[in-house]
């Protein structure tokens, strides 16, 4: 079985995608540190993402992998380098969707993250899973929320909160402007671009998680998981 979860950025694709692989006992693929990882290496080798002739051959050059560890967490890999950390970076953050954007990087980035799938169950988060890298996926979700609602879970999460878990943390507005800026940004990017955009699925659930709480929203989607089944 395949479960795709698209959606825009800080939607919480990742809190639920990593949680419904865990019930399942599914193979997770969060093929964001993929673009990520692409993009970490063209700042890595001094290449303008901009050139995109330039980044297209980073991508084909670079090895990513994902580890998985004992207490379930992922670790990625960028030839061999440990980038778990440096791929969330508000560096990486600003460049990403313009590498995403080049039509030979996300060719190559859909080809390998089926091979990684292969036959298995899989639960893959990410912009295009259900219009583009599994479009027979059994079950789609397309999981936004308000822009707002977004940007505050990150900097609740970026000051060592947790807002699903109700942890709270001190934020910073300033902080918590710039990081909405920067969703909004990426968002437009994401949404725009011509080759495979951001786009719901037309078979996609859509959820809005701005007012539900993680085990509400794992709820409906275990409801459509059994549904298929
Ligand atoms: O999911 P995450 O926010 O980590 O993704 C980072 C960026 O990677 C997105 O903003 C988007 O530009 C790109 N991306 C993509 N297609 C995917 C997953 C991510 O273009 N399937």
């Amino acid at each position: 079985m395949k479960i795709a979860i698209d959606g825009p950025a800080g939607s919480g694709k990742s809190t639920i995608a990593r949680a419904l692989a865990e019930r399942c006992g599914m193979t997770y693929l969060d093929t964001g540190a993929m673009y990520r990882s692409v993009t970490w290496a063209c700042l890595r080798d001094g290449v303008d993402p901009s050139d995109l002739a330039a980044v297209a051959d980073t991508a084909a050059r670079s090895d990513v992998r994902f580890v998985r560890e004992k207490d379930g967490s992922q670790r990625v890999l960028l030839d061999g380098e440990d980038v778990t950390a440096q791929i969330r970076t508000p560096e990486v953050d600003r460049s990403v969707s313009i590498v995403s954007a080049v039509p030979a990087v996300r060719a190559l980035m859909v080809e390998r993250q089926r091979a990684l799938a292969g036959e298995g169950d899989v639960v893959a988060e990410g912009r295009d899973i259900g219009t583009v890298v599994f479009p027979d996926a059994e079950v789609k979700v397309f999981l936004t929320a308000d822009p707002r609602a977004r940007a505050h879970r990150r900097a609740v999460q970026r000051a060592g909160g947790d807002a699903a878990a109700g942890v709270a943390a001190e934020v910073d507005p300033e902080q918590e402007r710039a990081i909405l800026e920067g969703i909004e940004r990426r968002d437009r990017i994401d949404s725009t671009r011509e080759t495979t955009p951001l786009r719901r699925a037309d078979d996609a659930h859509l959820l809005d998680s701005s007012d539900l709480t993680v085990e509400q929203e794992l709820e409906q989607i275990m409801g459509l998981i059994a549904a298929a089944r």
